[in-house]
């Protein structure tokens, strides 16, 4: 008897923005990702200063932009949903280019070419019984809203992402059931660009949490960040209640819910001061579902915000936007956990960014993200005493640097077994009584990397032949883990061994 449920879905998960490519075809509008370029196979590429994003307008002609390309997603589409299909996909997480329908965001009607696209991925979805899950908005907007309105800095970027996730109600809501408003919607606080569009200035520099160097933010620089994101975060908070709403009026067979980065923190050591570190860190990691889920900012928040002098300039009715538009089950990302201290000396904030501080008792991918399936299952309990809504984990995995081998596959052994210590994390917390209804590991099928912009560092059960410079015949090839995940999902999670 398996411990999963019978109709759990399991799947694998994408984005348009980093598969897709075909990125001016067919009347497509150019979005943020497509100007971060590439740095080298080991350069992060998605913290954008303004200068960066200066120098990537200037120079577009030359610049390398892996994400213009992606895998090609857009014309292999029918050769990857059968590979998906041959490994037994029940559900398939991908996103709706923002662009490919309203290129500059500003068209009263969408660009048919687009419409069509993804009716004819959903038909072929459909056609294998693989059920979508679509997230309206992954790390994806109209490069000219940056320019015009700091991205979702301004308000005045609501309306028009209205009339596109309306739109993708009332055209899609008989082909799609699950929904995700925003992908990691805390992101936003984190990496300002990538989740906001926000570019920032030399005075609020971007650190790179992971990187060596490092540097410390001074308080007025943290100020301004936490400012400008936090005012961002409330305008995506508005734009996802307004959306969840109008679809529990017009389209009640769709599901909607949050998708937010869960990042489990432990105390560093038993003393009280390190716990209530890590409690307060916990709780701003929570803070993103309490809004989507309860319908209202925790008082905390607001006392963190008069604290310190952050000064949110409040949509008209908020409170009742918030409350009228509660998401219908709770979905997270999950690859990490670390742990915090309160010596402020060896861990600094930076925006609202915590640095990592590494666990002694975990090890670590090549990337240094630390691999922990026991924080999973306790964090899956926790949500389920927060929220008692039912759960999908809709991004998890291992991403790792990787070559075809002679014999035309990857032995991809490191990521069967990280899928397995998770797996068996999620079957415990099924049995501790969570809700879960699905999971689908990411970038089932290779393709950009979204810290790195490039193509080396790799997820997939499918390998791509693509390199980071675009070279490659692109064509698709089954890794080890291919053939173990069609049998993890034939025997419905029991059949876990190599
Ligand atoms: C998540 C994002 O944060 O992590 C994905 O939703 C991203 O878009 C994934 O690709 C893995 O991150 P990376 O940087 O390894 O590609």
């Amino acid at each position: 008897m398996s411990r999963f449920p019978d109709n759990f879905l399991w799947g694998g998960a994408t984005s348009a923005a980093q598969c897709e490519g075909g990125r001016c075809l067919d009347g497509k509008g150019l979005s943020h990702l497509d100007y971060v370029y590439y740095r080298g196979p080991k350069g992060f590429c998605n913290f954008v200063l303004k200068e960066d994003y200066e120098y990537a307008k200037e120079h577009e002609t030359e610049l390398n932009f892996p994400n213009r390309r992606g895998i090609d997603f857009y014309h292999r589409y029918k050769e990857d949903i059968a590979l998906l299909a041959e490994m037994g996909f029940k559900s398939f997480r991908m996103s709706i280019s923002w662009t490919r329908l309203f290129p500059t965001g500003k068209e009263e009607k969408p660009c048919p070419e687009g419409v069509e696209f993804y009716h004819n991925v959903f038909k072929e979805l459909h056609k294998y019984n693989i059920e979508p899950l679509v997230t309206m908005v992954h790390y994806e907007m109209p490069i000219g809203f940056i320019d015009e309105f700091d991205g979702w800095l301004s308000d005045k970027i609501i309306p028009y992402c209205f009339k596109y996730m309306k739109f993708l109600i009332d055209e899609y809501k008989d082909e799609v059931k699950y929904w995700l408003t925003f992908n990691e919607i805390n992101m936003v606080c984190a990496v300002p660009y990538l989740g906001g569009g926000i570019i920032l200035d030399r005075y609020e520099p971007m650190p790179v949490p992971s990187s060596p160097k490092g540097f410390k933010l001074t308080e007025e620089a943290n100020r301004k960040w936490d400012q400008k994101s936090h005012q961002a975060l409330h305008h995506q908070f508005i734009a996802s209640a307004m959306i969840v709403k109008y679809a529990h009026e017009t389209a009640p067979q769709c599901l909607i819910g949050n998708m937010f980065n869960l990042h489990h923190l432990y105390p560093e050591t038993p003393s009280p001061e390190n716990a209530f570190r890590a409690h307060q860190e916990t709780e701003f990691n929570m803070f993103f579902s309490d809004v989507m889920a309860k319908g209202y900012y925790p008082k905390w928040i607001l006392s963190y915000y008069r604290k310190n002098g952050i000064d949110i300039k409040w949509y008209d009715n908020y409170e009742e936007i918030l409350a009228n538009g509660k998401v219908d089950f709770i979905s997270l990302s999950y690859y990490l956990s670390s742990i915090v201290t309160a010596d402020p000396e060896r861990q600094e904030k930076i925006g609202q960014f915590i640095r990592r501080l590494k666990n002694p008792y975990l090890k670590d991918s090549e990337f240094g993200w630390q691999i922990d399936p026991i924080a999973l299952r306790i964090s899956l309990n926790e949500l389920r005493d927060r929220f008692n809504l039912p759960i999908y984990i809709v991004e998890n995995g291992l991403g790792a640097f990787e070559e075809l081998g002679e014999d035309k596959t990857v032995h991809d052994t490191y990521r069967i077994s990280y899928l397995r210590s998770h797996i068996e994390a999620i079957a415990d917390a099924i049995e501790d009584g969570v809700d879960i209804i699905g999971y689908t590991p990411w970038g089932c099928i290779d393709l950009v990397s979204c810290s790195l912009v490039s193509m080396s560092k790799r997820y997939g059960f499918i390998y791509v032949d693509a390199d980071d410079e675009g070279n490659g015949t692109y064509d698709r090839y089954r890794k080890d883990s291919f053939y173990w995940y069609k049998k993890v999902i034939a025997s419905n999670g029991e059949d876990l061994s190599d």
